[in-house]
């Protein structure tokens, strides 16, 4: 049984991978790996292959986008918009990956808009925030991922549709993951934010969960931390691990 205080949640974000081939062997063991009902999973596939994945789902796995923009339509050539996301089926959408902020140069202004945008159009929010190797060793965590908080907070008017992703861009791909007790720092440091400067309901319901090489391995010590509330996975949720990953609330 579980005894947690807010649902946990586990995402898995298939970054720029996948072919209809190899698609079939992950839909197949997210539909026959015994998933916990305690655990609320959420896949993020390509855009390309969103309505794909939603149609061969069952309905407990949610999907997601990997990003959006934060118009609904126009000139706005390789971007996918909310209400498009809507549309195929999908229900959530990834914002602020550090890989759209590092790679693609998005700035907190424009992934806070991005947020807004997605929200008003009924979708939920995987919200990104994390720091880099430099801004962590120079004693600036807490002072960046507030600011990128604060930067999505800001369009943010209802709460229960925003999860909160805590990764630090050091710990993801690299096989490097932060300790349960450097995740929980950040963790209950974010949620102590919320409590400050939205409110204290809202600190204790909002699900914060951490992304960076979690596995199959290290997935329990962090999930047993009392402010991570679950994990956004990147390699290996393209493996049957994932399903051990999300079950990791057990
Ligand atoms: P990895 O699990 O591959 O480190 O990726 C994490 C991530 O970026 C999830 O969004």
């Amino acid at each position: 049984m579980s005894v947690r205080e807010r649902k946990f949640f586990v995402g898995g974000n298939w970054k720029m991978n996948g072919s209809y081939e190899s698609i079939e062997a992950i839909l197949k063991f997210l539909t026959e790996g015994n998933i916990s009902h305690d655990t609320e999973v959420v896949v993020a596939p390509p855009s390309a292959y969103l309505a794909h994945v939603r149609q061969k789902l069952p309905n407990n796995i949610s999907v997601a986008a990997q990003n959006c923009y934060k118009c609904n339509k126009g000139a706005f050539t390789g971007e996918i918009s909310p209400s498009m996301v809507k549309d195929v089926g999908a229900e959530w959408v990834i914002l602020g990956h550090s890989e759209r902020r590092n790679v693609f140069g998005e700035s907190n202004e424009l992934i806070g808009e991005k947020v807004g945008a997605a929200l008003e159009e009924g979708l939920k929010v995987i919200a990104c925030i994390g720091e880099k190797l430099s801004e962590r060793e120079s004693g600036q965590t807490n002072s960046v991922v507030q600011e990128q908080l604060a930067a999505m907070a800001a369009h943010i008017k209802d709460w229960s549709r925003v999860v909160i992703a805590y990764e630090p861009v050091w710990a993801i791909g690299t096989g490097r993951t932060a300790t349960p007790e450097q995740a929980q720092e950040v963790h209950a440091f974010l949620r102590k934010w919320l409590s400050d400067n939205v409110s204290l309901s809202i600190s204790q319901q909002t699900r914060i969960i951490y992304g960076g090489s979690v596995n199959a391995a290290n997935c329990r010590d962090l999930a047993a931390q009392g402010d991570v509330d679950g994990s956004l996975v990147g390699g290996a949720s393209l493996k049957p691990d994932f399903v051990t990953i999300a079950n990791a609330c057990q």
